[in-house]
C-alpha cells in the first residue's frame, strides 16, 4: 500500500532491573505516511525512546512486527540492512554524543555521503554546501569544528547530516528538548520547512506536548508502555480523551486557547 510508510504492530518490549519487569513497550501499533509527522508524546518513562531504539535497530524487539517501506524491518541483516538504513534516519537530543568534536562539520557530513554513495566524490564537496545551506548555514561551516558550534548550530548540523542520505522517515527523539525557548523555536520551523520541501516524514518524539503541537499532523500520547490515544494534533490537543492526554495538556495551560 502507497499511503503507509511506517506500520508499526503490537510491539513489545520488556525489561527486567532490579529484580522487577518493566514494560517499557506494550503492544504498540501506529502507522505513519509518507511525507505525514507523527508526534509522539508522553511523560518521562512513557516507553518514547525505547520505541524510538527498536525502530533504529539500536534495539531488538520481544514481539511484534514493523513494516517501512514495504518491508519487513525487524528482519532485515547485515549487508540489507546497512543499505536500508539511508531511508530511516535519527535526530536524538544530544549529536555531540554522536558526532567525534574533533571532527570538522565537512566530515560529520562527507561521512553519510561516502557510506551510503549518495553522491559521485567529486560531487560530494557540493553536496555537503547544499545540506548546509538547507538548514540555514553557510557553506563555510564545512571547515569548523563540531566543537565550536552553539546547540542550535549542531542540531542543524544533526538534521543536516540526518537528511544527507535522502530518508523517507526521519526519527526525531527529543531533538530540540535541549535548546533554550528562542532556538527551539527556528529549529521546529528548520523542521516543518525542510518537511513541506522534501516531504520528509517524521516521527517526531517529545515530552512536551506544545512542541509537538507546533510541528505535527497527527499525535500519538504514550502512557505506561501503551498508545493510550491516536488523532488530528488538534483534535488531541482541544479535547484530549485519555487521562495521559489530559495531563500532558493541562501541563501547557497556554495551548487551551491557542487557536493555532
Ligand atoms: N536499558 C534499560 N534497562 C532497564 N530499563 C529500561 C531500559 N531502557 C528503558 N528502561 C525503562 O523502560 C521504561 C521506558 O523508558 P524510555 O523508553 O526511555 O521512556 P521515555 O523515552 O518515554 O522517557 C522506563 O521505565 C525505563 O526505566
Ligand atoms: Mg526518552
Amino acid at each position: 500500500m502507497n499511503d503507509v510508510l511506517l506500520s508499526v504492530e503490537n510491539l513489545s518490549k520488556g525489561f527486567s532491573s532490579a529484580g522487577r519487569r518493566v514494560a517499557a513497550l506494550d503492544n504498540v501499533s501506529l502507522t505513519i505516511a509518507p511525507g505525514e509527522t507523527l508526534g509522539l508524546v508522553g511523560a518521562s518513562g512513557s516507553g518514547k525512546s525505547t520505541l524510538s531504539r527498536i525502530l533504529l535497530r539500536l534495539l531488538s524487539a520481544d514481539a511484534g512486527s514493523v513494516r517501512f517501506e514495504g518491508e519487513d524491518w525487524l528482519a532485515l541483516n547485515g549487508a540489507s540492512l546497512r543499505r536500508r538504513r539511508a531511508r530511516m534516519q535519527m535526530v536524538f537530543q544530544d549529536p555531540l554524543a554522536a558526532f567525534n568534536p574533533l571532527a570538522s562539520v565537512g566530515a560529520v557530513l562527507d561521512d553519510p555521503l561516502r557510506i551510503h554513495s549518495v553522491v559521485a566524490k567529486d560531487r560530494r564537496r557540493d553536496e555537503i554546501a547544499t545540506l548546509l545551506e538547507r538548514v540555514g548555514l553557510s557553506a563555510d561551516y564545512a571547515g569548523r569544528p563540531v566543537r565550536a558550534l552553539s546547540g542550535g548550530q549542531r542540531q542543524r548540523v544533526a538534521i543536516a547530516r540526518a537528511i544527507a542520505t535522502r530518508p523517507s522517515l526521519l526519527v526525531l527523539d527529543e531533538a530540540v528538548s535541549a535548546l533554550d525557548v528562542t532556538v527551539r523555536g527556528r529549529i521546529l520551523e528548520l523542521l516543518v520547512d525542510l518537511q513541506k520541501e522534501q516531504g520528509i516524514a517524521c516521527l517526531f518524539i517529545s515530552h512536551d506536548l506544545a512542541v509537538v503541537r507546533a510541528v505535527s499532523h497527527r499525535i500519538a500520547v504514550m502512557d505506561g508502555g501503551r498508545i493510550v490515544e491516536t488523532g488530528p494534533a488538534a483534535t488531541v490537543v482541544a479535547a484530549p480523551q485519555s487521562d495521559a492526554a489530559r495531563a500532558l495538556v493541562a501541563a501547557v495551560p497556554r495551548l487551551v486557547t491557542d487557536p493555532c
